[in-house]
């Protein structure tokens, strides 16, 4: 199995950056063992769907959708409109946005269901705050944020599961590898047959441990995933280059 290396660019690189990117996408390398995805900003689904015709390999991944499928809603971006850039995978409750626009259940549950019905694969993230992590309530937290989406009634089996802790991403902290691994095991438990991917304050430093943990299947990488040189590094980190 390859494992998924899923870049996600947030709302950090401007159109010019996107474009030198683009322009030195061949430094990334194509190994049989990983699945590169890039996820750029939905204004930059041109130039990535386009600089990645040429790379073989490489997938293209929105950071969102829109609960709806069409009509009056100002500001979203449906399923369909990503389809038109051959978009592969759709980020779906990152903590990021879940916070900023107050996210409940209910319209990721939706968001999931339009994923899986245009045949883009949802990745899901879940993962507790540092409360939950001191309280030992972490299982309870993603088990909760797994069943009130309804996650096997209205995302097919393809769809990924992403680990992120909130008190990881972007702190420079990450959980011990049998945090993860407890993890991984949990969600494997509730949800054969799903990846499992972990995201977090992932660097070429600690990518290959971490990808290496038994029931993970990938990494989703912010930051250290902005810059092409260094997710080169951690591509090949991974792939035991
Ligand atoms: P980070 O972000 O790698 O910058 O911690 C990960 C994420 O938010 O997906």
């Amino acid at each position: 199995m390859k494992a998924f290396l899923i870049a996600n660019w947030k709302m950090n690189l401007l159109r010019s950056d996107v474009e030198s990117y683009c322009n030195q996408i061949s430094l990334i390398p194509n190994y049989d063992k990983v699945k590169v995805v890039l996820s750029p900003s939905f204004i930059h689904m041109d130039i990535v769907s386009d600089a990645i015709k040429e790379s073989h390999g490489i997938s293209l991944c929105a950071q969102d959708c829109s609960a709806f499928h069409a009509g009056s809603h100002t500001g979203d971006i449906s399923v369909n409109m990503l389809k038109e850039y051959a978009c592969e995978y759709v980020i779906i409750g990152h903590s990021e946005k879940r916070e900023a626009y107050n996210e409940g259940e209910e319209i990721l549950s939706e968001k999931l269901e339009r994923a899986s019905e245009a045949g883009i694969i949802p990745i899901y993230c879940i993962g507790e705050d540092l409360d939950a992590r001191q309280e030992g309530k972490v299982l309870q937290k993603l088990r909760q944020q797994i069943r009130d989406v309804g996650l096997q009634r209205v995302a097919n089996s393809k769809a990924i599961i992403a680990y992120e802790p909130i008190w990881s991403i972007g702190t420079g902290l990450t959980p011990s590898s049998s945090q993860i691994e407890e993890v991984a095991r949990f969600i494997n438990d509730i949800l054969p047959g799903h990846y499992v991917l972990y995201g977090g304050s992932v660097t070429y430093e600690n990518a290959k441990e971490i990808a290496s943990i038994s029931g993970i299947s990938g990494l989703l990488i912010g930051k250290s995933a902005s810059d092409i040189h260094n997710f080169t590094k951690i591509v090949k980190a991974v792939a035991g280059i």
